[in-house]
């Protein structure tokens, strides 16, 4: 592409088309040059006949020739919106999903003073709590000391981190007192459905956040396991689940003595929580 021809619509086009070739979604072009220019990706449309550098346009081809490696978006420019907030995001922690949101809606039907978040990765369950609740307290805890390091960058740059302690913690190994909520998105998809996932979440998500290596539920039934003793009277666990693991995890959650089970659906209407509350 030439510097006539270089203006920022020329640019979005001429992305459309390479990531159409490679079958992935024209519209990741607008995130991708937003991110390089700098600017909010809905103000791109009022730049449009802006020439776009020699220099940018050079960063953005090597952002789209990223992108049709299956690099997700959020991984090439490093972040991710959340409930409405950015959070950062690198190759040691899952790409936080909509489906998430859910969980997080779930969560504020009631108001919880001290929370906690186990597997918590980039920290978006836990900071996003702390930030709709401006007095309540949390612990965030992973197993991954590079997720953890990610999760306190979060913090800081959420305002919240001295009302959250970030632990390292094998599930329940590194957890201490009582909460009156307890989140979990953990790894569920077993060992045998990881060869099926798209390559942008099986070369790009670390495995740990992924799957147990095993049949999926083994995060569940951990968690279970040491519900009671952690959670405070009336205090409530809400967990996300992948579409086929409701029934199995309701089981787990009756047989820890946990009350008003309930599976919520996600947006395409797939079970994505269940919830259980100590009596
Ligand atoms: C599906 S990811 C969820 C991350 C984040 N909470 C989110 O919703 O985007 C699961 C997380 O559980 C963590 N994890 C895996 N095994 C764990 C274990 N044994 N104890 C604690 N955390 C674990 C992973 O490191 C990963 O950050």
């Amino acid at each position: 592409m030439t510097a006539p021809d270089r203006t920022v619509d020329e640019v979005l086009r001429y992305g459309a088309r390479v990531l159409a070739d490679a079958r992935c979604a024209t519209g990741d072009a607008r995130p991708l040059l937003a991110d390089i220019l700098e600017v909010d990706r809905g103000r791109l449309i009022l730049l449009g006949r802006d020439e776009v550098s020699e220099e940018n346009f050079k960063r953005f081809e090597e952002y789209l020739a990223r992108r049709c490696a299956r690099e997700p978006v959020a991984k090439i420019i490093g972040r991710r919106v959340f409930w409405g907030r950015y959070f950062e995001v690198s190759p040691e922690v899952l790409d936080p999903r909509p489906e998430t949101e859910i969980l997080i809606a779930t969560a504020l039907e009631e108001p919880a003073a001290r929370l906690l978040d186990l597997g918590t990765g980039s920290g978006i369950i836990a900071l996003t709590l702390l930030a709709e609740w401006s007095q309540a307290r949390g612990v965030a805890s992973d197993v991954s000391e590079a997720a953890l390091a990610v999760a306190q960058t979060n913090a800081e740059k959420s305002g919240v981190e001295d009302r959250l302690d970030l632990v390292a913690s094998d599930w329940w190994s590194g957890i201490c007192g009582t909460f009156d909520l307890i989140v979990s998105n953990p790894p569920y998809i077993a060992l045998g459905e990881m060869e099926a996932l798209d390559p942008e979440v099986r070369d790009h998500d670390p495995h740990i956040a992924l799957t147990d290596g095993a049949d999926g539920l083994t995060a569940y039934r951990e968690i279970a396991k040491g519900a009671d003793a952690h959670l405070s009277s009336g205090g409530r666990l809400i967990v996300e689940i992948g579409p086929t693991q409701g029934d199995a995890v309701s089981k787990m959650f009756a047989e820890a003595g946990l009350k008003d089970i309930a599976i919520m659906q996600d947006f395409d209407e797939r079970d994505r929580i269940v919830f259980g509350r100590k009596g």
